[in-house]
């Protein structure tokens, strides 16, 4: 899907906030990556993963995968944390009695806590966004109370140098030109540039640390060794060639479990 088609889907659903659109065979629902879903199966064909946390699974998706597991999974607990929760993710939730609802920041000190032990953690275009606490704390934070991660994410592969010798990087410190090259198109780059310390009211932190806009290059290499770090293996892994296009980017997805 491209960052447009996303766009478009986030209007039709009303800036993130509205129901789904009902169709003629029931409501409309959000088009879902196969590859994501390919990872939750992955993920659950674990013995150990019974139970699942979505983080940050809302925007343009409404919740599609934390869904997709409970209907083809049964996992005996569900647990969605999102800053933004819409009204048609709550409404769709209600028919799960094992689908608790945390709308809160998921990098806040208490937040693993209040996920509470966990099979599987999905992070699914989330963890390049991740600044204080950066996106390897995270994992450090929920490692202690999972047995696996599915993690699908852009992974920074940098166009100009050889594949696989890139370092991680924080793409701000690129600066606007290379940052505006390297991330997708969004309203929120323009100007960010001249405000990134100004306090982001939503988020109530400044630009340069808010989700909303494109934090990290993460390497392939950084997020393995950071995993196996923490004591987690790789159960699954593929990568998609080039992210949406994008030339420093690629697609890739991973199931890692507790060794
Ligand atoms: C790029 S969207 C990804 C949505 C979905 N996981 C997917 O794969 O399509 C990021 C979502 O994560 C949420 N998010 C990102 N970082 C967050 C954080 N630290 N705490 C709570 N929500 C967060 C955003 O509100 C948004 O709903």
């Amino acid at each position: 899907m491209s960052p447009r088609v996303l766009d478009a889907l986030k209007r039709r659903l009303g800036g993130g906030s509205g129901d789904p659109t009902p169709g003629a065979d029931g409501p409309w629902r959000p088009p879902l990556v196969p590859l994501k879903l390919k990872t939750i199966d992955e993920a659950f064909a674990l013995p150990a993963v019974e139970s699942v946390a979505d983080l940050g699974g809302v925007w343009a998706v409404e919740a599609g995968y934390s869904f997709h597991a409970l209907e083809n999974h049964a996992p005996e607990r569900a647990v969605l944390v999102d800053d933004d929760i819409t009204a048609g993710v709550r409404e769709r939730a209600a028919a799960f009695p094992q689908f608790q609802l945390l709308e809160q920041n998921f990098g806040l000190e208490r937040t693993p806590a209040d996920v509470g032990p966990i099979g599987v953690v999905l992070l699914f275009d989330v963890l390049l966004h991740q600044v204080n606490p950066d996106w390897d704390e995270i994992l450090r934070r929920y490692a202690q109370h999972a047995q696996a991660f599915a993690i699908v994410n852009p992974m920074w592969s940098p166009a100009d140098l050889p594949h696989g010798t890139g370092d991680t990087v924080r793409l701000l410190d690129l600066g606007e030109e290379r940052y505006r090259q390297a991330v997708p198109p969004q309203d929120n780059i323009d100007g960010l540039f001249d405000r990134l310390d100004e306090v982001n009211p939503k988020r109530g932190r400044p630009w340069r640390d808010v989700h909303d806009v494109w934090q990290w290059g993460i390497t392939d290499a950084d997020l393995r060794a950071k995993l196996d770090e923490l004591g987690f293996v790789v159960a699954f892994a593929e990568q998609h060639g080039r992210w949406r296009g994008l030339a420093d980017f690629e697609d890739c997805a991973y199931v890692f479990h507790r060794a």
